[in-house]
């Protein structure tokens, strides 16, 4: 076939995409994702999975494993938020998503930031790689005498060198199409001296593959400072499930907020659908107002549109967001679609 025709071909495939709306303003903002997805031009084939904490207390379903199967014949998973206020703590996050991070070996949460910071005069560009499989979230622990004055409960951290040597490798591959190449660990060495040691040396061992990528670490509570006084300095940054979900929230706000914040959950392995999602929650107390802002959402599918090999449209979603205008959640789903449709 000539590849002029391929070209084509390729360009025009449909991308099944399961979409999981979810609780509070989740399926608002998805629905103006998959708008401004559908106004870029790409060929999407959608299919609704109604699950989440509304779902779970109207029959008991979380995510049974033969929705699980179900999920896995897709290309992509889109997802809005999950959790709902009637709920126990931990039983959606747990049960729904963190089953498909870990059941769909989703292994990389890659959560790019750009903005200006407060007191800041030039805009700064970092990417967190944040191991999404292992660390504290897995659940080991457990306790003992609940209740009583001798009550004890442990959590452990699980750290593979297995898991943390791709996550890591992920992270120097990406540095390698950047333009400053550069790739921070961020840990806290000093005292968690096992899991630390562990990340360490996966860390220089990748390292010493890419000579060309520069390297530097920094303690999780320096970073934290970095973060806010001096968010230039980093390019790629690199660190465990647990100091990333506290470091990306911090990322969000430094960068315009966490209602612009994007994330993918990636199996670069491409064993199966990789889930894009925004940081921010449910926020079930403006659920149904109309005022969500649904721009989080549509730069969490234009990091689908990348995965996906979708590159062009997905950078022309992400400009159409550049100073979106404002207004309420469709008013600003259907201004970011007239202008990817220009
Ligand atoms: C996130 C969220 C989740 C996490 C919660 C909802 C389980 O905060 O995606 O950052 O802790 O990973
Ligand atoms: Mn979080």
């Amino acid at each position: 076939m000539p590849e002029g025709r391929l070209g084509r071909s390729l360009r025009r495939m449909t991308h099944r995409i399961a979409v999981i709306g979810g609780d509070g303003i989740g399926p608002e903002v998805t629905a103006e994702a998959l708008k401004v997805v559908r106004a870029a031009g790409v060929d999407i084939d959608t299919a609704e999975f109604d699950l989440g904490g509304a779902r779970y207390l109207r029959d008991g379903e979380i995510l049974s494993d033969s929705t699980l199967d179900e999920l896995r014949a897709f290309d992509a998973i889109l997802l809005g938020a999950v959790g709902d206020p009637r709920v126990a703590p931990g039983v959606i996050e747990r049960g729904l998503l963190l089953k498909m991070r870990f059941e769909l070996d989703l292994y990389v949460n890659q959560r790019p930031f750009v903005g200006t910071a407060p007191g800041h005069d030039t805009p700064h560009e970092f990417v967190v790689i944040r191991e999404n499989t292992e660390g504290p979230y897995v659940g080991e622990g457990g306790v003992l005498r609940r209740g009583t004055p001798a009550e004890v409960a442990t959590q452990g951290s699980v750290n593979t060198w297995m898991g943390v040597e791709r996550c890591v490798r992920h992270a120097f591959e990406l540095a390698a199409t950047r333009e400053r190449r550069q790739v921070t660990l961020v840990h806290k060495t000093n005292v968690l001296t096992f899991a630390g040691d562990l990340w360490e040396r996966a860390f220089n061992s990748v390292a010493s593959e890419f000579t060309d990528i520069d390297t530097a670490y920094n303690h999780v509570d320096a970073a934290c400072i970095y973060f806010v006084q001096d968010p230039h300095r980093y390019d790629v940054v690199v660190t465990d499930n647990l100091f990333g979900d506290i470091l990306t929230d911090l990322g969000g706000a430094v960068s315009g907020g966490i209602g612009l914040a994007s994330s993918a959950n990636l199996n670069p392995a491409r064993t199966g659908p990789s889930m894009f999602e925004p940081v921010h929650g449910s926020a079930p107390d403006i659920a149904g107002t109309g005022t969500a802002n649904p721009t989080a959402a549509i730069l969490s599918a234009a990091l689908m549109l990348d995965f996906l090999g979708e590159g062009a449209a997905a950078d022309r979603i992400r400009t159409a967001c550049n100073d979106a205008p404002g207004g309420g959640t469709s008013a600003i789903g259907d201004a970011i679609s007239a202008r990817v449709s220009a």
